[in-house]
């Protein structure tokens, strides 16, 4: 054995004797499994056997230890399915559940994939040169066929009850990430395209929670927050509904403005920047501009709150409102485009590409 070695050489004692590389002696497989023609087991040289009684001792705890495995992995599934989320003890419980069956599941895989090498898989003492990085194709060759051996001396196809109870305990393991995927929650379909607002909710002033009146609302230049009636504790309707409620002289008003969705010159538009959705509501009373304080985009109210300046790419949408019997003011319906950031503007503009298409 020199020192400079590229192959792998072996202890004098206990290696195999065949040069890598060469076909094996007649009679031993080539490939996975034993020889077609008999039930023998293939022995190769230099390999040390554990004790039979031991290693049939070792294949019974194995086997016990993949069906713990199997457990555990539909204890994980039953766990998910059983425990659900909602509260901080619920979900204390349900991460401890999933958690522990889990670590059980992959735990006794584990250890029973560690026993069956150790107890029941042939010995062997190697001794490994250090060598180029790349390694030549006659090591190439060798790793395969030293693979191919360690198929062999497993047993995988000689031992069906491991072969088959670890295929079990692997089969639910694999299933494992498609039931997490589930908490990713449930496609969000076209709720995101729509607010509560609707024909004859309310309009409710943000804080005081009372419905506002027309007649009541009429200073220009006025402005007022405004969320749905019903719904003014709803952080997540909120966050899609809020208004901002803005009174004008009528001639102040300009085309981009829809007159027949405004009442008696108060106008509603969203308060969610089309930029990424921060709030918009610093109101200038003398330009009538809003701007969104994150990132400056800046609407001119009195033009349909087109964009004037910064990184909206559209419009504050406008809510079509009127009064009740009572004179309080109302929707007359939803907005007739999502509110928010401007990607659901290019949602829209794709959709109806493929409606075209
Ligand atoms: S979120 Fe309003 S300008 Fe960026």
């Amino acid at each position: 054995m020199t020192e400079n070695s590229n192959d792998i050489e072996q202890a004098e004692d206990r290696v195999p004797r065949r040069v890598i590389g060469t076909p094996p002696p007649r009679g031993e497989a080539s490939a996975l499994g034993a020889p077609a023609s008999t039930d023998e087991p293939i022995v190769y040289e230099g390999a040390t056997f554990p004790d039979p009684a031991k290693a049939r001792k070792a294949e019974r705890i194995v086997a016990l230890l993949f069906l713990v495995s199997f457990v555990g992995a539909v204890a994980f599934i039953a766990s998910y399915v059983a425990f659900q989320v909602g509260t901080i003890g619920r979900t204390q419980v349900s991460n401890f559940a999933l958690g522990s069956s889990l670590t059980v599941a992959l735990l006794a895989l584990a250890a029973g994939i560690v026993v069956w090498v150790r107890q029941i898989m042939p010995k062997y003492n190697l001794v490994q040169q250090r060598h180029p990085m790349v390694s030549d194709p006659e090591v190439r060759e060798s790793v395969a066929e030293t693979f191919l051996q360690g198929a062999n001396e497993s047993g995988f196809v000689k031992h069906k009850l491991l072969r088959r109870t670890l295929l079990l305990a692997a089969a639910p393991l694999g299933l494992l990430p498609l039931v997490l995927l589930k908490d990713l929650g449930p496609l969000p379909e076209t709720t995101l395209r729509h607010t509560v607002w609707k024909k004859g909710r309310r309009l409710m002033v943000e804080g005081t929670k009372q419905p506002i009146r027309a007649a009541d609302f009429n200073s220009p230049g006025g402005i007022l927050s405004v969320v749905p009636e019903g719904y003014e504790e709803d952080l997540n309707a909120l966050a899609k509904a809020t208004l901002i409620l803005i009174k004008f002289r009528p001639e102040d008003l300009k085309p981009g403005t829809k007159l027949n969705w405004t009442h008696d010159s108060i106008v509603a538009y969203s308060k969610i920047c089309t930029h990424v959705g921060c709030p918009a509501a610093l109101y200038e009373q003398t330009t009538h501009h809003i701007l969104c304080p994150c990132h400056q985009s800046t609407f001119d109210a009195a033009d349909g709150a087109k964009v004037i300046f910064g990184p909206a790419a559209r419009p504050l949408p406008q809510l079509p409102i009127g009064v009740d019997g009572e004179g309080y003011l109302i929707a007359q319906s939803d907005f007739n485009v999502p509110v928010g950031p401007s990607f659901w503007e290019r949602g829209d503009a794709e959709a109806e590409a493929r409606g075209q298409a």
